[in-house]
């Protein structure tokens, strides 16, 4: 083993929630100076009584509504802005209108990604939904500004999307906000922002103690914190070192298995590639969108300078004229060539061991110039592609489903909310397949050193590689061993979190 995956094990943290003391229930009578709220609001029982809670304590209330053009409403004294939250324009005309107004918010609560959870989405309803919950945020991010937000309070509710007591139930289509959420803080010294998760027990009489604890929390002035109510208990969401990498008995990647990895041609799926063709004698598929010649050609093509030739030559390591290695084309965005991929390894082997799923797109442009198209083009191959692979492998029993997630979702990342919320779905993902498949893992990676979209990022655009890195030989250690229990979520990182 080497000395630099001897000391990643010793960085390696898995998420926890502590119970909080301390949060009354009874809101204080007294909330001090009359401040200004923003609420993004909408029909759920637990806004109206936050509403009427806060208004009953004189604070000054502005409701934003999700409506179809920006309007301006004020009736029975309540002031209502309407927006359109599939339009940036909209947003730009809040900001102006809060300027004109001199209206500074101090607290913004964020209704807007609390949905009811009572029907199945499929993938084009997530999508759509994705604009009252990561896309409003991204718009509002944009327009975020020190001369109206001086010091501001952000609070963001999800419904159910983690599992903090067993038998939790976990929403995870919503889950692109809280990475989103998390980026926000870090790009805007001048906000803070607190995210609440809650469930139906707590959403009907704990009003009070929301707002408790937003009044509470607000005088730590801290960067982002991840709360939960669980009927009237409230939990903190902390990061702890863990020993996971006991050696296991038996080993992870069988002779004989076979599987597949997303993104396989990238830096780190042929690393994950070598990795199991040094232990087994296994067959692994690399699914690629790129319309890679057929494997019978590869010796050929090695020998010309052809533009793939670096690829061949580590395909061919890897196959070690075993037949260990082959690259199927495919889209994960696209569901029928998803589904075309699982029934050709049906036909081709009959069975599929596991799945690495590495396949990402960085973020683009820096924040001003960033389109919602940017934020799909993150969130499409993690998520939707995620979905699309649990879909259709339905019919093999996989020993494992490993997501390749990044450290970014965990702290947060300047100028990379699309990438942060791409990977928070992740996360949220592998707590709710927990259940259902036998070893599920979403790794958060910290950058990794020689191969992949960082180095990738840092030859085209400069930079340097932080000192939190890693090198793929070392996160394809580390993921055989997250493997060795079925714990869901591990973060690498040297930084303490
Ligand atoms: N490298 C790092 O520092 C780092 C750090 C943290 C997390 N991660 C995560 O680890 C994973 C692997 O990263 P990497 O560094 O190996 O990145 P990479 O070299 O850019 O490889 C990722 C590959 O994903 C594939 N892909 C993108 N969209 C796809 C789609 N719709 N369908 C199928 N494949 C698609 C692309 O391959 P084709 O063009 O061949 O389709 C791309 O080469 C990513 O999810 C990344 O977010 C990486």
């Amino acid at each position: 083993m080497t000395a630099d995956i001897k000391t990643q094990e010793s960085n390696c943290y898995i998420p926890i929630w502590e119970k909080q003391t301390h949060v009354e229930s009874e809101v204080a009578t007294c909330f001090g100076e009359k401040n200004t709220w923003l609420i993004f609001a909408n029909e759920s029982e637990i806004c109206l009584k936050t509403s009427e809670l806060l208004e009953s304590r004189s604070q000054k209330i502005i409701y934003i509504k999700a409506g179809t053009n920006f309007e301006e409403s004020t009736y029975t004294n309540k002031r209502h802005i309407y927006l359109d939250p599939f339009n940036e324009s909209s947003y730009n005309k809040l900001s102006n209108l809060l300027m004109e107004n001199k209206i500074f918010p101090k607290f913004i609560l964020f209704f807007w990604a609390y949905l009811d959870d009572s029907f199945d989405f499929n993938i084009n309803d997530i999508k759509k939904i994705q604009y009252l919950g990561l896309c409003s945020v991204f718009f509002f991010n944009k327009i975020i500004s020190p001369d109206i937000f001086r010091d501001v309070y952000f609070v963001s509710f999800s419904k159910k999307q983690f599992s903090i007591k067993k038998n939790d139930t976990i929403n995870y289509q919503m889950s692109p906000l809280i990475g989103a959420v998390k980026a926000m803080a870090r790009e805007n010294h001048n906000m803070h922002v607190l995210n609440l998760d809650l469930d139906d027990k707590s959403e009907f009489s704990t009003q009070g103690m929301i707002v408790n604890k937003i009044l509470s929390w607000s005088r730590l002035n801290l960067g982002f914190e991840n709360c939960a109510m669980r009927s009237d208990e409230m939990f903190l969401q902390l990061y702890k070192k863990t020993s996971f990498y006991t050696e296991s008995k038996t080993n992870i990647f069988k002779d004989n298995g076979v599987y597949l990895i997303s993104g396989g041609l990238g830096g780190l799926g042929l690393a994950f590639a070598k990795h199991i063709s040094k232990k087994t004698c296994s067959n692994i598929i690399l699914a690629s969108r790129r319309n890679f010649p057929a494997k019978n050609n590869w010796l050929d093509l090695v020998k010309n300078d052809s533009k793939n030739k670096k690829v061949i030559e580590q395909l061919l390591e890897i196959d070690g004229f075993e037949d260990k290695v082959d690259v199927y084309n495919c889209d994960l965005c696209n569901h029928e060539e998803v589904e075309k991929l699982f029934k050709k390894i049906e036909v081709n082997f009959g069975r599929l061991d596991g799945i690495i799923h590495a396949a990402g797109i960085p973020a683009r442009h820096i924040k001003h110039e960033k389109k919602v198209d940017d934020i799909f083009a993150s969130l499409s191959p993690k998520l939707f592609g995620a979905l699309n692979i649990i879909n259709y492998s339905k019919v093999f029993n996989v020993d494992f489903l490993a997501f390749c997630s990044s450290l970014d979702s965990v702290i947060g990342s300047i100028g990379n909310i699309e990438y942060c919320a791409a990977n928070s779905a992740l996360d949220v993902l592998s707590q709710k397949l927990i259940l259902h498949i036998k070893k599920v893992v979403s790794i958060n990676w910290n950058q990794i050193s020689d191969v992949g979209m960082a180095c990738d990022f840092v030859r085209n655009y400069g930079g340097v590689i932080g000192e939190n890195s890693i090198t793929s030989a070392a996160a394809a250690e580390l993921l055989e061993k997250s493997l060795f229990g079925n714990i869901g979520q591990l973060v690498v990182s040297k930084i303490k979190i």
